[in-house]
């Protein structure tokens, strides 16, 4: 089997992880380094984007992992993106999608193909400072202390169950570009170890609550 840019879908065994990304892939790149790792549990068998110009596809291909872009522009509308999306990461058979970085929110028909199974990585400590600009939004109301979370994708914009968290403190001086850059320190620990026991252990999801094992 190929997915569409011509590559053969990864065959190795173990838990099949698609990372979506619409940036720099800093956090793809983490997940990228850990999954070499037998022990680990899970590989990164596909990256997707809706930017064909993202550094994290670049990641990808420099892995020699299968790669593809899905730009909503060649789309009619977002539900067409949505199933075009959804096919494309359908290809590699995935048993966790990992949001990381990816920027657009997903339709419901997109999340109803891999239910309960898309997770994302937020720049912030949800509920507090949901959607695209987290960390300005806590710099700006002045919290003290930050972070980042790792949640699984409901319907709403950053308000699905809370699986980890990790602080980080806001320090006198911050910007925008300074804080995110400690998150993201923190964020790339937190995503590759909590998608690795997500992966050798099970998430079990009971309401708001979820625990791993
Ligand atoms: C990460 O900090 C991620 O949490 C954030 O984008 C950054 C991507 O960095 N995502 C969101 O803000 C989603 N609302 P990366 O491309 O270097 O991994």
């Amino acid at each position: 089997m190929q997915t569409p840019s011509g590559h053969p879908v990864d065959p190795a065994p173990g838990v099949r992880l698609v990372v979506l990304a619409s940036g720099g892939g800093s956090n793809l790149a983490a997940l990228l380094s850990a999954h070499d790792d037998a022990a680990y549990g899970a590989r990164v068998v596909g990256v997707v984007s809706d930017k064909p110009d993202a550094g994290a596809l670049d990641l990808a291909r420099d892995a020699g992992v299968a790669s593809v872009a899905v730009a909503p522009g060649e789309f009619p509308d977002r539900g067409a993106w949505n199933a075009g999306l959804a096919e494309a990461v359908e290809v590699f058979r995935p048993d966790w999608v990992v949001l990381a970085g990816f920027m657009r929110i997903l339709a419901p028909e997109f999340l109803a193909r891999f239910p309960g199974r898309v997770v994302n990585t937020h720049p912030a400590l949800l509920p507090s400072f949901p959607g695209a600009h987290g960390v300005r939004d806590a710099l700006a109301y002045g919290v003290r202390v930050t972070g980042c979370t790792v949640h699984v994708v409901d319907d709403g914009v950053d308000t699905g169950p809370i699986v980890a968290q990790a602080a980080v403190p806001v320090l006198d001086g911050d910007d925008e570009a300074s804080l995110h850059e400690r998150i993201k320190v923190a964020e790339r620990s937190l995503l590759v170890e909590t998608v690795g026991r997500v992966a050798r252990e099970g998430l079990r999801v009971d309401g708001r609550r979820t625990s791993l094992g």
